[in-house]
């Protein structure tokens, strides 16, 4: 898919943003603190996802603004579409989403429509940074493609918090330890129906990115991605989430029922799983340098994107915020060759345009396209 035309006026300091944007490449280039991470927050939260840099909804409007309104028309594989998103002060809690003139719920309810892959430097952490990083990555992947998945997901982190507060009222002697059996049936059917997803998924993101992987160190490194659940020790050849994943699920939540009354807190489920990143078999984490952790984030991305393309039978719009400053020109080179079949839009600071391509170059400068 690919967007044809974008609006922008009074989100952040985005002014009067008018564009309709080249098929493929779009480059949008500009001095620091202009903008330009801006637009591609603009563009993302038409996904219906939250912003990736975690913006207060106060602070989406311009600080001497009222209101704000992002516009996007893309086209997927049927038609073309129209997302509106607006927000005004001082009720921005109430923002209003439209799909094709059709006024949604909330902005989750975007989700699914226009498909974005973003990354940022930050992105460049997921390999080494905290396990919790890679779940949400795995649980916003995996709901790309699955529509069911992230509303089991969310109810899943509410049944959790409602399951901890519980912990700490039995440890304090104010509830009973039968209280917890309601909570845990709702975990169990849940996390294994999550466990199975996650691992389907790690599995599909596991052979793309090897196969990037070895591409990207010419032959050199083997990239192994094997999801690690601290419930089911084999999750292989397993189907039946309802019946006994489930069941099992449960047993093992009984089993550590003491143990997470003396934490105040639940020790196993999806919620301290991990996708773990092996080179040539040597865990990342403990072995990896700072260039392979990169690599490893790079090809992560690649593959959500081949995944959800895959999947979806149409590329998704991939936005790629200041990455290509922080890699050396063999990897810049290597990510915009494996991103040639999708609409790119990149931000930099300098002019450095890849070479033979062809697409538009955009000046961004105290918030507007100059
Ligand atoms: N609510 C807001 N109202 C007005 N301006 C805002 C608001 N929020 C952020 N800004 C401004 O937006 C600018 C930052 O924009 P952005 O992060 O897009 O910069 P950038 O062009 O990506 O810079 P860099 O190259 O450093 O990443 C800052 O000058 C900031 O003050
Ligand atoms: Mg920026």
């Amino acid at each position: 898919m690919y967007i044809t035309s974008v609006r922008v006026n009074g989100f952040k300091n985005l002014k009067e943003i008018n564009i309709s944007p080249h098929q493929k490449l779009n480059i949008f280039c500009g001095d620091n603190a202009q903008g330009k991470t801006n637009l591609i927050e603009a563009l993302w939260l038409c996904s219906g996802v939250r912003s990736f840099r975690g913006t207060k909804d106060k602070d989406m409007i311009d600080i001497s603004g009222e209101n704000m309104e992002i516009a996007v028309r893309f086209r997927d594989r049927l038609r073309e579409q129209e997302i509106v998103y607006r927000m005004a002060r001082p009720y921005v809690k109430e923002k209003s989403c439209s799909l094709n003139g059709v006024k949604l719920r909330a902005p989750s309810k975007l989700f699914g429509s226009l498909d974005c892959v973003v990354f940022t430097p930050e992105d460049l952490e997921l390999s080494k940074g905290s396990p919790e990083k890679r779940r949400q990555f795995i649980d916003l992947a995996a709901a790309q493609i699955k529509n069911s998945y992230k509303s089991v997901s969310d109810k899943y982190e509410q049944v959790l918090d409602q399951r901890n507060t519980l912990l700490k009222n039995i440890s304090y002697g104010k509830s009973g330890k039968d209280e917890l059996d309601v909570w845990d049936i709702q975990l169990a059917q849940m996390g294994a129906y999550m466990s199975l997803l996650r691992y389907n998924y790690s599995k599909k993101l596991g052979a793309y990115a090897s196969k990037l992987y070895s591409d990207i160190s010419g032959g050199r490194e083997a990239l192994e991605l094997v999801y690690s659940s601290t419930v089911f020790p084999v999750l292989e050849g397993r189907t039946d989430y309802k019946g006994d994943l489930a069941e099992e699920y449960l047993t093992v939540l009984r089993q550590s029922r003491d143990d997470d009354i003396s934490h105040g807190f639940t020790q196993k489920g999806v919620h301290r799983d991990d996708l773990c990143a092996y080179i040539d078999k040597l865990p990342a984490r403990d072995f990896a340098s700072q260039g392979q952790h990169r690599s490893i984030a790079l090809v992560m991305k690649l593959a959500q994107a081949n995944i959800l393309t895959e999947e979806t039978d149409d590329a998704p719009v991939f936005l790629l915020d200041d990455v290509l400053s922080e890699l050396d020109p063999s990897r810049q080179e290597f990510v915009i060759s494996r991103i040639d079949n999708m609409q790119v839009f990149i931000t930099c600071c300098d002019e450095s345009i890849p070479e033979n391509k062809t697409g538009k170059l955009y000046h961004i400068g105290s918030g507007r396209i100059v």
